[in-house]
């Protein structure tokens, strides 16, 4: 059951693990066989308000908004809708300009997150249609807000979100895509490939699972480290904002993410043969300037850990350590790509002895301010 640990270690562990079938119910009757339609139900009634949106601000907090700046790369590229993302606690308190033709997603697993609802309210006021996407039914957000969808994650017992992320992101890349359709800025061919892409996502993560024994014996050399940098572009880096998060949130080692184009502007100063860096760089668009970033990071004798597209044997030979993900089409790579950090920050809270599901410091849901 959800509240029983189910023979692994920790919540944590089997929620990672859990996520082949988490994502298989958040697409459950969302994706048609055939891969013509996506149907988000909740949606039904306010897609039109969706087309006619001038602008979308997604608002988050934490891996929630995570999920939002992944979704804002989403419905730009697809449905050409003006995306903005904010930080919940930001957004209440900064006078926004928000109006009737703007649609207001909140993103929340729990729906009680404090300033999330806080941000709800505000939006409601100034006129803004809100939408929820969220975990919990029954939750204050998804009480409060116009209509939405739940992520179908079930219950999320580690305090470090894991599956309810994946679930976010399989959501919002559901609407986007089905946003693009209505608005008839994606094509056919290019819709029903995607659509066939997601359905492919559980699948592939349960042979990134497979990975697991690999990535804590990478776990292991690198565990004394006290500080980590994580990159990735495009989609990836949310993704590599989330996994620096993982690592910070539950083994306490200093971890940022960042665009890994901006790695020049700042992070380059701390690379030395102390500091972990780990690189989203899967086979896509922007492969040949990851590349370079690892290049760079290793003519500094950074230490390389490189996520990459399986039989990229490219790479191999340029990083010191190497996880494979089956390849996939780069807008929905994200929910594959964050399953070994999460395993990665999972081995090293776990070897340094962390409270892996009961981190100090967090809450599962922050309903104070
Ligand atoms: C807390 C949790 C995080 C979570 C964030 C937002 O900080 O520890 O894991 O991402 O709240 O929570 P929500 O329930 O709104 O998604």
């Amino acid at each position: 059951g959800a509240l029983d640990k189910g023979g692994f270690e920790h919540f944590m562990l089997k929620e990672i693990y859990e996520q082949p079938l988490t994502l298989e119910e958040t697409f459950r009757g969302r994706l048609r066989n055939d891969h013509s339609e996506i149907v988000l139900g909740g949606l039904l009634d306010v897609f039109p308000k969706l087309e006619q949106a001038g602008r979308i601000i997604i608002i988050g907090c934490g891996t929630s908004w995570h999920a939002a700046l992944i979704g804002e790369y989403l419905i730009e590229e697809y449905a050409q809708t003006p995306v903005e993302v904010e930080y919940a606690s930001e957004f209440r308190y900064r006078n926004p300009v928000i109006g009737e033709k703007d649609v207001v997603i909140l993103i929340s697993q729990s729906g009680e997150t404090a300033d999330t609802l806080a941000a709800l309210r505000l939006a409601k006021e100034k006129g803004a249609t809100v939408l929820g996407i969220c975990n919990v039914a029954g939750s204050s957000l998804a009480r409060e807000t116009d209509a939405g969808v739940y992520t179908h994650a079930g219950v999320e017992v580690g305090v470090a979100s894991t599956k309810a992320f994946t679930a976010q992101v399989a959501v919002l890349t559901m609407i986007a895509l089905q946003l693009a359709k209505r608005k008839e800025t994606i094509d056919a061919e290019t819709y029903r490939m995607l659509v066939k892409e997601l359905s492919e996502t559980p699948a592939k993560g349960r042979l990134i699972l497979e990975s697991n024994k690999k990535i804590a014996a990478i776990a292991e050399k690198y565990k004394e480290a006290v500080n980590a940098l994580y990159l990735g572009r495009g989609y990836l880096f949310p993704v590599a904002l989330e996994g620096a998060l993982k690592l910070k949130e539950i083994s306490y080692v200093h971890a940022e993410g960042y665009a890994a184009g901006e790695m020049k502007h700042g992070p380059i100063a701390l690379i030395d043969d102390n500091l972990p860096v780990i690189v989203v760089a899967p086979q896509d668009a922007y492969y040949e300037k990851v590349v370079s970033n690892i290049q760079e990071v290793k003519a500094r004798k950074g230490n390389v850990i490189a996520v990459v597209t399986e039989g990229d044997t490219g790479l191999h030979e340029m990083v010191n350590d190497v996880i494979e993900i089956p390849r996939s089409h780069l807008a929905v790579a994200p929910l594959l790509a964050v399953i070994p950090l999460q395993l990665l920050a999972y081995h090293i809270a776990v070897l340094k002895g962390c409270d892996v599901d009961r981190p100090r410091n967090l809450a599962k849901s922050v309903t104070v301010e």
